[in-house]
């Protein structure tokens, strides 16, 4: 059998996922021992900026006892014309035996991972996936709600170039969450539409309904001049503010992927809320790492 991988959430068969998440939840009770993966060479290779992808990444693998490697991709031979396979073949090579990526082109992880013999974990590639952000946005709900059947998500925002959106979705209806994505056609068009998950253009509509909303960020740099509706209208009818939080309710929670946009798709009062869960978020991402790398290099966990 080839490595396993993470490259999307549906690596994971449903009972998997939530063993994952089990496993995490009792990392976040007790820390395990150091040695998980005791001597484990484990590379990031990132491509793209990103500040708590990273950084809790390399928590999580100094965590399990891997031997880390981190280095700018931007000095690589990639950049010299050397191939992906190539390059896989020279890492496998010296020895990596998991490489953790972040890359702006959507289905290079998959690259990767096809010549590469170790496990790759995606990080976030293009507008594809990040499983790992899903998988650290489900334990968040899970220590909330601690069920997932029937549970009422709304994702909000510009879900057409959002890698959080398509692997939250994967994974939502993978557990039997109900899911409502909320935006303008522009940056939401209907072949979103899936079993399960439905489309709403009126965010007021959806809030009072709501048991978690997953506030998006405006992704400036991936959209292209056109796409995104007057910045003013846009906020107007999609930021999350004082007022609408009024017709969220008490129980109800509020998530964002970061880095968040302070004054567009959310203001300072949603970031005060004690309804948002941002920091327990982040919080959660380094158990669930550390929970992927254990399983993908010690095999599947026992489920609880
Ligand atoms: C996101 C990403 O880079 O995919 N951030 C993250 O990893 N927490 C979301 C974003 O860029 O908006």
């Amino acid at each position: 059998m080839p490595p396993r991988n993470l490259l999307d959430v549906d690596d994971l068969a449903p009972d998997e996922l939530v063993a994952v998440l089990d496993r995490a939840m009792a990392f976040r009770e007790e820390l395990p021992p150091r040695d998980l993966c005791a001597g484990v060479p484990v590379l990031n290779l990132f491509f793209e900026a990103s500040t708590r992808t990273a950084t809790s990444f390399t928590l999580a693998e100094q965590r399990v006892g891997a031997d880390v490697i981190s280095f700018a991709p931007g000095a690589s031979s990639l950049g010299k014309g050397e191939t992906i396979a190539d390059t896989a073949l020279t890492l496998r090579g010296i020895g990596v035996r998991v490489i953790v990526v972040r890359h702006p082109e959507s289905g290079f992880a998959r690259r990767l991972a096809d010549s590469f013999d170790g496990h790759v974990i995606n990080a976030g590639d293009g507008t594809h996936a990040h499983p790992t952000q899903a998988l650290l946005d489900l334990m968040t709900l899970r220590q909330e709600f601690r069920r997932f059947d029937g549970l009422r998500v709304a994702i909000v925002g510009d879900i057409l170039h959002s890698r959080v959106a398509r692997s939250n979705i994967v994974g939502m209806r993978a557990l039997g969450i109900d899911v409502t994505l909320v935006g303008p056609a522009t940056l939401l068009p209907r072949d979103f539409l899936a079993p399960g998950v439905r489309i709403e253009r009126d965010l007021d509509a959806v809030l009072p309904r709501a048991d978690a909303v997953m506030m998006l960020r405006i992704q400036r740099e991936r959209i292209e001049t056109g796409l995104l509706p007057v910045l003013d209208d846009y906020t107007q009818r999609y930021q999350l503010n004082r007022a609408r939080l009024r017709s969220l309710r008490s129980d109800a929670i509020i998530l964002h992927p970061g880095p968040y946009n302070r004054g567009l798709e959310l203001t300072d009062d949603v970031l005060d809320d004690p309804r948002s869960r941002y920091v327990a978020q982040v919080h959660n991402g380094v158990f669930v790492r550390m929970a992927v790398l254990d399983m993908l290099v010690n095999g599947a966990p026992v489920p609880a």
